[in-house]
């Protein structure tokens, strides 16, 4: 199964959720099982690491961000099983990539926030120009999704 988490950057919610579903995967003991991978829609920052601020929160909780920013290409509709949206915006993007792949884009395209079962919010919120609870609050939204999608995707296997 291959998983692409997207946001609009690449440095602080997609790569964030790559690494909370790592992480869920090494303690389940799963992590054979998957490819993750995360990408931006746009491209400004390709070739970075995760903003600092968003490392800091997340190895707070135990949690590596290991993943450098790349910009999703249209071979990833193909490429991946599941393409993982953080906010409308990010859908919009990738939905209209796909429109552009056609009969190519053979991924399952869905908001992140479709498996949160704690909170009822529908975007993961852009923390980049925000203080340090925008970085907490995106963790915690990640991490509620991150595990009811791995209870469905495991279930599936
Ligand atoms: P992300 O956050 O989409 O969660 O990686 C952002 C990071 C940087 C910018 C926008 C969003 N930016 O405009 O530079």
């Amino acid at each position: 199964m291959k998983v692409l988490f997207v946001c609009l950057g690449n440095i602080c919610r997609s790569p964030a959720a790559e690494g909370v579903f790592l992480h869920l995967l090494a303690e389940r003991g799963l992590s054979k099982d998957f490819v993750v991978d995360s990408a931006g829609t746009g491209s400004w920052h390709v070739g970075n690491p995760a903003d600092r601020r968003m490392q800091a929160a997340a190895n707070r909780r135990g949690i590596q961000l290991p993943s450098r920013a790349r910009q999703i290409t249209l071979d990833d509709l193909s490429e991946f099983d599941l393409v993982l949206t953080m906010d409308q915006s990010n859908l919009d993007a990738v939905r209209s990539l796909a429109a552009e792949a056609g009969d190519r884009a053979t991924a399952a395209i869905e908001p992140m926030l479709t498996y949160a079962s704690t909170f009822t919010e529908t975007d993961v919120p852009d923390p980049y120009y925000g203080g340090d609870a925008g970085f907490e609050h995106v963790l915690d939204l990640l991490e509620d999704a991150c595990s009811t999608l791995l209870d469905k995707l495991s279930a599936q296997e």
